[in-house]
């Protein structure tokens, strides 16, 4: 038995008193430690909140985010929706492929870059657009997604990757979408009072 990972989900799981209902923060805990959640975490995970190994797995299986095999230390998760796709997205998809080596569903042999797709993000206004592990990017080319993939092969998912915030709520700090840098905040002006009631603006949301 992996003596770390045993260690590391003890303590996670110590740290939620051992709730069965927090499975899902130690599942999302495990996967962002170890890539995946292994049958060994499986095992342990069921053991420290008193459940059966199946109920761990089943929520491993049905989530897209958690994973039962390993991924690269960065996952890019390109959406492929319809309008992505009249937007440029086998472009993208192209660059992204080109630039790091693998196909989609691939990672990198170094471990370190996943590419996938995804369904919808919830960015559709401002497609094609992907989720690099949790930070968002949209309005991608073939320039950004090469600029993207070099940025994510040598410092992974960082904060760099977000050029501006955008406009609309891409500012939102549930969102901090990386937006158009043609289309910059401070450029936005004309367009705040269409958003008259939505978003922190109106004092709304925090
Ligand atoms: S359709 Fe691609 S982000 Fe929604």
């Amino acid at each position: 038995m992996d003596k770390t990972l045993e260690r590391f989900i003890k303590e996670t799981c110590k740290a939620v008193g051992n709730d069965r209902t927090r499975l899902m923060d130690v599942a999302r805990a495990v996967q962002a430690e170890c890539g995946c959640v292994c049958g060994e975490a499986l095992d342990l995970v069921a053991r420290e909140l008193g459940l059966h190994r199946v109920e761990v797995e089943s929520l491993v299986s049905f989530y897209a985010f958690l994973s039962g095999a390993a991924k690269g230390r960065t996952v890019i998760r390109l959406c492929k929706d319809i309008i992505d796709e009249l937007n440029g997205l086998d472009r993208v998809v192209a660059a992204f492929e080109q630039e790091l080596g693998i196909k989609v569903g691939e990672t990198t042999a170094d471990g370190k870059v996943t590419l996938e797709y995804s369904p919808c993000i919830g960015m559709s206004d401002q497609a094609p657009a992907a989720l690099i592990n949790e930070i968002v990017v949209t309005n991608l080319d073939t320039d950004r997604a090469r600029t993207i993939a070099r940025l994510v092969r040598q410092k992974g998912a960082t904060p760099e990757l977000v050029r501006t915030l955008g406009d609309g709520n891409n500012a939102h700090p549930l969102v901090r979408a990386d937006g158009d840098e043609q289309h910059p905040p401070e450029a936005a002006g004309d367009l705040r009072p269409l958003r008259a009631g939505i978003g922190p603006a109106q004092g709304r949301w925090p």
